[in-house]
């Protein structure tokens, strides 16, 4: 079962089929760079772009760096503010299909897809208990799980510490900005596990985003915190993955009457109708266990 997957990210907007019985690429990604402004309307120039590299005419789940709920983009941290408020779900499904919505666009933030990913493929998976899967990268992205489940849209990237938001001194854009040695680094991401792990003790934190590839460089480097602690281990490819599966997922949640004829039965609709339907379906795709009964097939 093949599924696309974009991750839109801060410098780059990457996309790939998923093959979901592996929990991977099915094809080498494609990126394009994330425009300058990062409006929504060159965003989804560029999403349009990566999904037709392809010529995939299918669903397709997108990240977003910022709070998604029921398809509307609600906060901007990293990104143009054009997007807070914004039905984005629509506008992208729009732009991949016009009014036949034949390529359905689900969102969901860019951290939940991560650790969706995560947990069904990767370093979580089997984990039961508290599992805190952290992206560090231009900003900090969580993913909260309990028994496997997420609680999505938990931006504790924006913890307060120490009179600071989090991200902006344990990013991995706050290393490079203030040119912070790994010792260095390493202490602050040290203080602010801490903290989350004061608030929510969880079994087991997963540390995601570009910088797990060189986790020997700082993990090793933090004490003190009871949690394990390891890297993730998809990587890169976590946000691909993860949106790949929301979109199965909201597809398997619709009714059965209306899988697999989504052409036909949003033919005639307003694309924000047929969106807002996928919307709805995402909702369960979050609320769900991470091992989406079908997710594999
Ligand atoms: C945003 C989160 C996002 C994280 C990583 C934060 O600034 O508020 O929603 O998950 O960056 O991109």
């Amino acid at each position: 079962m093949k599924v696309f997957g974009v991750d839109i990210g801060g410098s780059g907007i990457k996309g790939a089929p998923v093959d979901l019985a592996r929990g991977d690429l099915a094809e080498e990604r494609y990126k394009v760079l994330t425009p300058h402004p990062a409006t929504p309307e060159g965003v989804a120039d560029c999403v349009k772009e990566v999904v037709d590299h392809f010529g995939w005419t299918g669903p397709v789940g997108a990240t977003f760096p910022g709070v998604v709920t029921d398809g509307t983009t609600r906060t901007a941290a990293n990104v143009d503010q054009g997007w807070i408020g914004l039905d984005a779900d629509a506008l992208l499904t729009g732009r991949l299909g016009g009014e036949s919505a034949a390529r359905p666009v689900t969102l969901l933030n860019d951290a939940d897809a991560a650790g969706l990913a995560e947990m069904r493929y990767g370093a979580g998976r089997d984990r039961p208990g508290t599992v805190i899967v952290l992206t560090l990268g231009t900003g900090i992205g969580s993913a909260v799980f309990t028994d496997g489940r997420l609680v999505p849209n938990t931006e504790l990237g924006h913890l307060e510490l120490h009179g600071h938001d989090a991200e902006k001194r344990a990013s991995t854009k706050a290393k490079e900005d203030e040119g912070l040695s790994w010792q260095h680094w390493a202490h602050r991401v040290q203080k602010y596990l801490a903290h989350v792990e004061m608030l929510f003790s969880p079994e087991l934190f997963v540390i995601g985003g570009g910088v797990s590839r060189k986790a020997e460089k700082f993990l090793p480097l933090i004490e003190g915190i009871r949690a394990e602690i390891v890297p993730a281990q998809l990587q890169n490819n976590a946000g691909i993955v993860g949106a790949a599966m929301a979109a199965h997922a909201a597809r398997a949640g619709e009714p059965p009457a209306a899988a697999g004829s989504r052409a036909a039965a949003g033919a005639g609709r307003q694309p924000a109708t047929a969106a807002g339907s996928a919307a709805r379906a995402v909702r369960s795709a979050v609320d769900s266990p991470v091992g989406w009964p079908d997710a594999g097939r």
